[in-house]
């Protein structure tokens, strides 16, 4: 990640902290966006767009931001959604979300996979993707410094997937693409790209699918 990039980031970030509520359209979705959490756009688009989703499976979005991922799943067939995030502001925003839409699904505050032990058909996990020191609790949208949050995704998905079960993860050109298929291969998982799709930023965001080795 250049210097020029990483300042783009933290201005951003700053501009996330300052800005108003608002409504957001995506996918047909009209959704809200609270101040400090991050607003969706290629990358959440991509993620919905490859999720292998059947009707009555069960789905944990984590990182959900505004919950749109959970509430496009929901929306999608999926029975029980659990939604979460470290970040208190977004657990606000995905819960606000959850009952404009009218959509019912459980939203907690939780780091990456925190206490919880339930299986799931589905996991999804669109993580801050630059190796830097967040200090506020807004900056891990984008910042994840030693890529720790990553590492305990890649560790711990295996327990939380049933049988046939199946984890995402985003990526994009600004992380280095090789940096998560090598990580993800250090874990025993096997990362297949399901997905591509090129941003209005110039930067080209990318999900694999993660099957276990074991
Ligand atoms: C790039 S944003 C994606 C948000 C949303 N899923 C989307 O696709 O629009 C990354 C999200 O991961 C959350 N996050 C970062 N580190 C986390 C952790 N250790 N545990 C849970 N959530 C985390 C952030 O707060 C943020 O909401």
């Amino acid at each position: 990640m250049s210097a020029e990039s990483l300042k783009l980031q933290a201005e951003s970030l700053k501009r996330m902290a300052e800005r108003r509520p608002f409504l957001k359209k995506s996918t047909g979705i009209n959704y809200f966006v609270l101040p400090k959490v991050y607003q969706g756009s290629t990358d959440t688009e991509l993620l919905c767009s490859v999720l292998d989703l059947k009707k009555g499976e069960d789905l944990w979005d984590i990182g959900t931001g505004t919950g749109f991922v959970a509430l496009y799943a929901k929306k999608h067939g999926a029975h029980y959604v659990l939604a979460t995030d470290k970040n208190p502001a977004a657990v606000a925003n995905a819960k606000r979300n959850s009952s404009f839409l009218n959509l019912n699904i459980e939203v907690r505050r939780e780091d990456v996979f925190g206490g919880i032990k339930k299986k799931f058909d589905v996991i999804a996990f669109n993580p801050p993707f630059t190796d830097h020191q967040a200090k506020r609790s807004h900056e891990i949208s984008f910042w994840d410094a030693g890529h720790v949050s990553v590492k305990k995704f890649l560790k711990h998905l295996p327990e939380h997937l049933r049988e046939g079960g199946r984890g995402f993860i985003c990526w994009s050109s600004f992380g280095d693409t090789r940096k998560i298929k090598r990580l993800a291969r250090v874990y025993g998982l096997t990362p297949l790209e399901v997905g591509k799709r090129k941003g209005k930023n110039g930067f080209t965001y990318y999900v694999y699918k993660l099957n276990s080795n074991g």
